[in-house]
This record gives C-alpha cells, structure tokens and sequence, in this order.
C-alpha cells in the first residue's frame, strides 16, 4: 500500500483541510498515513501565509525533501495552501522537483492531480477558486474523538490592512444549512457530541435555509442546537463586525452554546484599528462584550493582538494593554506584526523596532497569562460540566476532558466515561492544570 505524509502549517482551517485530503486519498487511491517522511510516496506540504517568512520557511522544508527523491524516483511532492495560492508556478522555477501545487479551494482535485501527474509526469498546477465545490468531494467524515470541527463558510471579504487571507483563500462563501446539517448529523451519529463552526468570519455567514431563503449565522446555530446528540457548540472565528444583537439574542436562549467566545480584536488603540481597517472601535468592541455579559455573566473572552503594527506608538500600546485589564481576557493568540507582501500595511512605514516590538509582545502575553490564571483560579470549589475525551497520561485511574472554557481537568473515574458529559468539582489548579472531584455522570444519578 502506498503511504502519504502531510506536514500542516497554521489554523485550524488548514488543520481541518489536511484531515479532508487524507480522507480523500485514502478513499481514492487507498493511501495510508505515515509519519515518516522518509517512507512516503506522496510528500504534502499544506502551507500557511499568515505570518513569518513563509515563503522561505517553504523552500527550507522542500529542500529537506529534496533528497528523498534521488532514492524514490516516483516519490511525489506537492505543496497547497495559501503560499502555493500567491506563489503558484514560481514554486516549480524555484524548486523544480516539485509536482503538484493545490491552492486551498482545489485539494478535492488531488486525486486527479496525482493520476494526471504519474500519467504525464509534467507537473501539475491547480490554485483556482472554485466557490465550495471542494465540500461535494469529501468523503464522509470518520471522527476521531467526540468533538469535530465543521467548516461552515471560507474566505473572507474585510480586507484588514495586514491580512494575506482574502488574497489567498479568496471571497467569503457559505455552504447550505443543508448540507452542514447532514454533515454534524452524521458526526453525531457516530458518537461526537461537541461541535466547532469553522470559518475566517462565521458571523458573516450567510447559507441557502432549508427554505431556499438566505440564513444568517444566528439562525443556523439555532438550527444546529437543535441536532440530537449534539450537546456542546463553539464556533472560530468571529469578527466584531457583525456581531448582531440577533447573535447575541442566542447567547440568552441556547444553553448548549458555550460561555466562551474567542473574539479578536488586534489592538486597544482606535487609531491602530483605523490603520489595519477592521472597521469597528474599541467602545463597539466592549459594547458587544457588556452586552454578552448581561446574558451570559460567566462568559470569557479570549482574542487575536497584533503587537508593533506600523507606527504604533507606546501611547497605542498601553491603550491595547488597559483594554485587556478592561475586558480581562482569558488568553489570546498574540504575535509581533509581520509585513505580508501584496498588503496594503506593508507599504507602511514602520519605525518600531524589532525589540522593542518583542518588548511588547511578552508584556501584552504576560498580563493575559496572568489574567488567565486567575480565571483558572477562580474556578476552584465550582462545578464544571465536562466532555470526556480520554485516559489522563499521568494516571491510569483518572480520566480528563475539557470544560467550556477550553480548561483541561483530570480526576478519578472509569474508561467508561470517555465520552459522556459529567460535572466535576474543581479541586485544585496547578498553572492551568486543573484536578476535579466526579460529582455526576449525565443520565446517571448523583455519586455520594
Ligand atoms: N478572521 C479573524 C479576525 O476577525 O480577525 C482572523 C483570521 S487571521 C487568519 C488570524 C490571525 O492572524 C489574526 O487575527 C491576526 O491576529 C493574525 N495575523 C494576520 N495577519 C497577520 C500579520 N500580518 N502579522 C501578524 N499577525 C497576523
Ligand atoms: Fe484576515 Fe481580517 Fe479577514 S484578519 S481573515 S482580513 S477579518
């Protein structure tokens, strides 16, 4: 049997599209999965623009792979993603032993790209937007645990100064309420009980209802609480902007909707905010916050900060940092400013340094550790209902799983429970470890 290694830079949107094309080639062409590059057929390297030299980074890597091909003169190479989106046939100039390049709307088209390649052996290139045809080609999907994620919309359309995405992933398109139904009906079917909406903007979402009407992001997660089995749902990423009081309407009504909401914001300055162009205030910001808060009191906010934006003075910085004090984030996904070409910012002047920038960034990463271990503190002597996901590693007599607030807790229990909701006493936190005491196992009565 042929064997395929996937190397998966970045989000979980690439994440989610490596699990597809694995499905997919194992379906097509019967390829297993390997994590020995060096004992692959097919080489895949599913890239990520977002930040660094990603350009580089990627002829660093196929240098690396380079030499697998003077032993294995039928090993294939290929690169997808959003650097083979912007780079496409230059990749092959640059590195010639490269065979395939898929662009993030046409993996589906891999199975015909490595026939049409051992058939000619003239490489193939394929970086085209072809709006959500890739999701009629995914197999069914085969869980791997009790939570999966669901792509519900690609591609973006707010056009942030720094971005690369809408460039590369291309313009925001929604799959029919139908369709993502049928795919989170039949992951319950097979024992997932926590669902991730995935997408650059979910709120942006707008799919074909059942109806033939258009449906926004609030009514289809009205839809999909309503799936049997389905007990626990999140969503990333949302975008301010479009964060309707209709959304937030569904905070107040739908419990099984988490009390968690990753939400970025990229600074607390108003002035950086008009720069990068995300087209909202840091007063709109906190009002959809206050306003989640007043349904949802025990909800936690984590975001996206881009520190050393093109002429961020300190003045911006402290701003981001008491809005971070002001909103008490629980955690974030922080990185110093990286210029991505073809972007407007990156004609910007920018005078910061780069230390000075580093500076900022621990400080910024700091205060939300801090600001996260308090939360995590906090939760000692509560009640927390848990999703089982498996054995602890430590310890072969306790299991964990995760809380809605994302927090991983170990605690006595049997294999048995993999899998069911439970409430915990949390007992003790350890720097974000938590260890609980099992109170209650769903439909089961209370433990004395
Ligand atoms: N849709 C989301 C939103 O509302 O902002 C974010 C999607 S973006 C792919 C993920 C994160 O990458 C952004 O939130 C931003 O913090 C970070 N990012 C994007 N471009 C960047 C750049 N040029 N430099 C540093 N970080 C960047
Ligand atoms: Fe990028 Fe801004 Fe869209 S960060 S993905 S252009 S919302």
């Amino acid at each position: 049997m042929k064997k395929i290694y996937i190397k998966t830079w970045g989000c979980q949107m690439n994440e989610y599209d490596s699990s597809k094309i694995i499905e997919l080639l194992k379906k097509t062409h019967n390829y297993v999965l390997t994590t020995k590059p060096e004992n692959a057929d097919v080489l895949l390297l599913n890239t990520c623009s977002v930040r660094e030299k990603a350009q580089e980074k990627l002829f660093h890597q196929l240098g690396r792979w380079k030499v697998f091909k003077q032993n294995k003169k039928n090993l294939i190479i290929g690169v997808g993603g959003c650097v083979a989106s912007q780079e496409g046939e230059y990749i092959i100039q640059r590195a010639p032993y490269v065979d395939i390049i898929f662009g993030p709307q046409t993996l589906h088209r891999l199975p015909k790209m490595i026939n049409s390649f051992y058939d000619v052996r003239i490489p193939v290139v394929d970086i085209s937007f072809p709006k959500l045809e890739k999701f009629n080609y995914f197999p069914k999907v085969i869980p791997k645990g009790y939570s999966a994620f669901v792509s519900i919309m690609e591609g973006c359309n707010k056009y942030c100064t720094f971005c690369i995405v809408p460039y590369t992933r291309g313009e925001e398109v929604s799959r029919s309420v139908k369709e993502i139904s049928l795919e989170i009906i039949q992951l319950a079917s097979q024992g997932v009980r926590e669902i991730t909406l995935l997408g650059q903007n979910v709120n942006a979402y707008r799919g074909i209802n059942f109806n033939g009407r258009m449906c926004n992001f609030a009514t289809l997660l009205r839809h999909i609480s309503k799936i049997e089995g389905i007990d626990r749902i999140r969503f990333i990423t949302s975008h301010p902007i479009e964060f309707s009081d209709e959304l937030i309407e569904v905070y107040k009504d739908v419990d099984k909707l988490v009390s968690f909401l990753h939400l970025p914001v990229q600074s607390g300055s108003d002035r950086i905010l008009k720069l990068m162009k995300r087209s909202h205030t840091v007063l709109h910001y906190k009002s959809i916050v206050n306003k989640l808060i007043q349904v949802r009191p025990d909800i936690q906010i984590s975001s996206d900060f881009i520190v050393g934006f093109p002429g961020e003075t300190i003045d911006d910085f402290n701003q981001t940092m008491h809005f971070i004090m002001d909103i008490n984030f629980d955690m974030s996904f922080s990185f110093v400013y990286s210029a991505r070409p073809g972007t407007p910012a990156a004609d910007l002047s920018d005078e910061v340094k780069k230390e000075e920038k580093k500076r900022r960034l621990y400080l910024l990463q700091n205060l939300i550790n801090q600001q996260s271990r308090r939360w995590s503190d906090r939760m000692v002597g509560t009640v927390q209902r848990v999703l089982v996901d498996g054995l602890s590693n430590k310890d072969i007599k306790q299991i964990s799983g995760k809380t809605e607030n994302n927090r991983i807790v170990t605690f006595n229990g049997s294999p048995d429970n993999i899998g069911k909701f439970v409430d915990v006493e949390i007992v003790s936190n350890n720097f974000n470890a938590l260890k609980g005491k099992l109170l209650k196992i769903e439909n089961e009565p209370d433990i004395l």
